[in-house]
């Protein structure tokens, strides 16, 4: 009645921004994602006759009442299923800063589903598991798997939509140097800014509209190993993603002097010749995509960049691990 699983933060090349389908989490865009090493999150559940609650420890410190919350809903899941009414302890560790737009929800919850369901005594398929994790966090569904992973759009109801591999992790040694542009929390959650978007943004319509035709021509440059192709493709749909959620009311803004300077610090050097592009998620830091003898560069030139206050290299790991016991 215990079990630890690890999982890591991915990246999406091609993001996913906005619900088809609120209750059920689905996303309204296909996503395209490398499952990143070494930013991990273990996470251990115990199911406890002593406990009268669940309890969530989170990097050492009880968990604030809404991501109590959230574990809540995906252990009451499992429970459900295995017939079990046991309260749990969960405690869990992310080896890199929480809540800062580095995808720490998509690995917690991608090692929460593997730890909570191991931990009840179920025995389920990754893809399984990937749909559990997507009702909690929907960039979690992609940590399940290591390499480059999809994750469809969803059809309203469909509640069995999950990532998929598309391709291992050794396919492409492609490296992400994270350039951290600020301290602390995020200013606003990426599931309230979706909603925002989608509510008021002029430009969601459009975003939506053009997500599958990007989406498949970024999949075709992973595949083809084609960084000329795969760059303008994944910096138009990371900017495309923040116009939507900047033009909505009110505006999402995540942006930093120090974002704005590491993405033309990438940009330049990608005009002299280095095989690197930007993204960002749902905060302020950017993460320059490069392919492995472009990576010491890349670092060398995002740390001497006004604004960035720290770097950190990732490379392309593994999916979900789990231990019983
Ligand atoms: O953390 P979630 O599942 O609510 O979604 C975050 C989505 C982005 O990180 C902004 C983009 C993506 O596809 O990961």
């Amino acid at each position: 009645m215990k079990a630890t699983a690890v999982a890591r933060a991915n990246i999406a090349l091609a993001k996913y921004w906005g619900k088809s389908d609120d209750a059920l989490n689905l996303p309204a865009v296909p996503s395209v994602s490398l499952t990143l090493d070494p930013l991990v999150t273990e996470t251990t559940v115990e199911l406890d006759e002593g406990l009268d609650d669940d309890v969530f420890e989170l990097d050492g410190q009880p968990a604030k009442d809404g991501e109590t919350k959230r574990v809540r809903a995906l252990l009451d899941e499992v429970r459900a299923l295995a017939g079990v009414t046991t309260r749990a302890r969960v405690t869990s560790r992310n080896r890199f800063p929480t809540a800062a737009g580095l995808a720490s929800s998509a690995s917690g919850f991608a090692a929460l589903a593997g730890a909570a369901s191991a931990a009840v005594g179920l025995d389920d398929s990754a893809a399984v598991l990937s749909a559990r994790a997507r009702r909690a966090s929907a960039s979690a569904a992609r940590s399940i798997f290591g390499g480059v992973v999809e994750l469809p759009a969803g059809v309203p109801g469909d509640d069995a939509l999950a990532a998929r591999p598309i391709a291992a992790a050794d396919h492409w040694d492609l490296r992400v140097v994270v350039a951290i542009t600020a301290s602390g929390r995020k200013s606003i959650g990426s599931r309230d800014a979706m909603g925002e978007s989608r509510r008021s943004s002029p430009y969601y319509g459009a975003w939506v509209e053009h997500a599958a035709t990007s989406t498949r021509a970024i999949c075709d440059a992973l595949l083809a190993r084609d960084f000329a192709a795969l760059a303008p493709l994944v910096e138009q749909s990371f900017l495309a993603m923040h116009a939507v959620g900047m033009a909505g009311i009110p505006s999402v803004l995540y942006w930093q002097p120090g974002s704005v300077a590491a993405i033309r610090t990438i940009q330049g050097l990608r005009a002299d010749g280095l095989d690197v592009c930007a993204t960002m998620d749902a905060g302020p830091h950017v993460k320059a995509v490069c392919t492995a003898a472009a990576a010491p560069s890349v670092r060398e030139a995002l740390a001497a960049t006004d604004g960035v206050l720290d770097t950190l290299e990732a490379r392309i790991g593994p999916g979900l691990e789990v231990t019983r016991g």
